[in-house]
């Protein structure tokens, strides 16, 4: 039989997802943990099969760049696109979900938090999908952000208002009793670009401020609270 990952010793499986199954594991010693993408059954096969590269050479991409930039994402160690496998350095620590949940509201996290999306949007990217299941905290308390699979270059204002915006509504319906916990997001994201000045454009134009997506977010909110979307 063919090992397609002769270098990813398998540990314990860590979640089953309707998209992915992750397991931890070592590679080279170093603890890794390994995403393969389900396959979808109701779909062509040769379909599945084009998204799923299409998706994780995508996710591949961009946090080969990420991180090498140094935006807090794991580091990817090895892909293998026949398997739908990716692995990654294995972030030893828990969800924000986890955190929040067992009522714990560390301003200097959030703020942390805040900073860390913003390290990412400074750098022209979105998330897609800032769920506090895909940010983790190391046990240092430093935030990763994972799960860059929806994640795209974006230069339009209103995507970076949207990333916020999820990240917002997932907040107070989770973790309602945890009130302000996006003040404190937003006061960290507001905070990198006083540190770090004026934003460089990238390849294809310039991100916006920190100020202009926030000012985008609370028109979102506004939309959402009037027209229900
Ligand atoms: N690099 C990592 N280090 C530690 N844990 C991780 C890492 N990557 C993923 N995990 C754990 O596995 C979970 C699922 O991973 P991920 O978010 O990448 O998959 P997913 O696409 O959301 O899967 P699904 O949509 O099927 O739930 C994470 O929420 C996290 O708990
Ligand atoms: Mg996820």
């Amino acid at each position: 039989m063919e090992v397609p990952f002769a270098e990813f010793a398998t540990g314990e499986i860590l979640h089953v997802g309707a998209e992915a199954e992750i397991t931890a594991g070592t590679w080279f010693s170093k603890p890794a943990i390994q995403k393969i993408r389900r396959k979808r059954t109701w779909r062509h096969p040769d379909l599945d099969y084009r998204l799923t590269r299409k998706r994780m050479n995508s996710e591949v991409k961009l946090m080969i760049k990420l991180h090498s930039i140094g935006v807090p994402v794991p580091a990817i160690w090895d892909v293998d696109f026949e398997n739908a496998s990716i692995v990654m350095q294995k972030i030893e620590g828990k969800q924000l979900f986890e955190i929040l949940n067992n009522g714990i509201s560390d301003a200097e996290l959030l703020k942390k938090v805040g900073k860390a999306i913003r390290y990412l949007h400074r750098n022209a990217i979105i998330h897609g999908d800032l769920s506090t299941n895909n940010i983790l905290i190391s046990q240092n308390g430093e935030p990763y952000l994972i799960d860059l699979g929806l994640a795209s270059m974006e230069y339009e204002l209103e995507g970076y208002g949207i990333d916020l915006h999820v990240l917002h509504e997932i907040l107070r319906a989770s973790h309602p009793s945890i009130d302000d916990a996006m003040k404190i997001v937003i006061e960290g994201y507001l905070e990198l670009d006083i540190e770090l000045g004026d934003v460089i454009p990238a390849p294809g134009g310039k991100p916006p401020s920190a100020t202009d997506v926030i000012k985008r977010l609370e028109q979102i909110m506004k939309r959402v609270r009037y027209h229900g979307g």
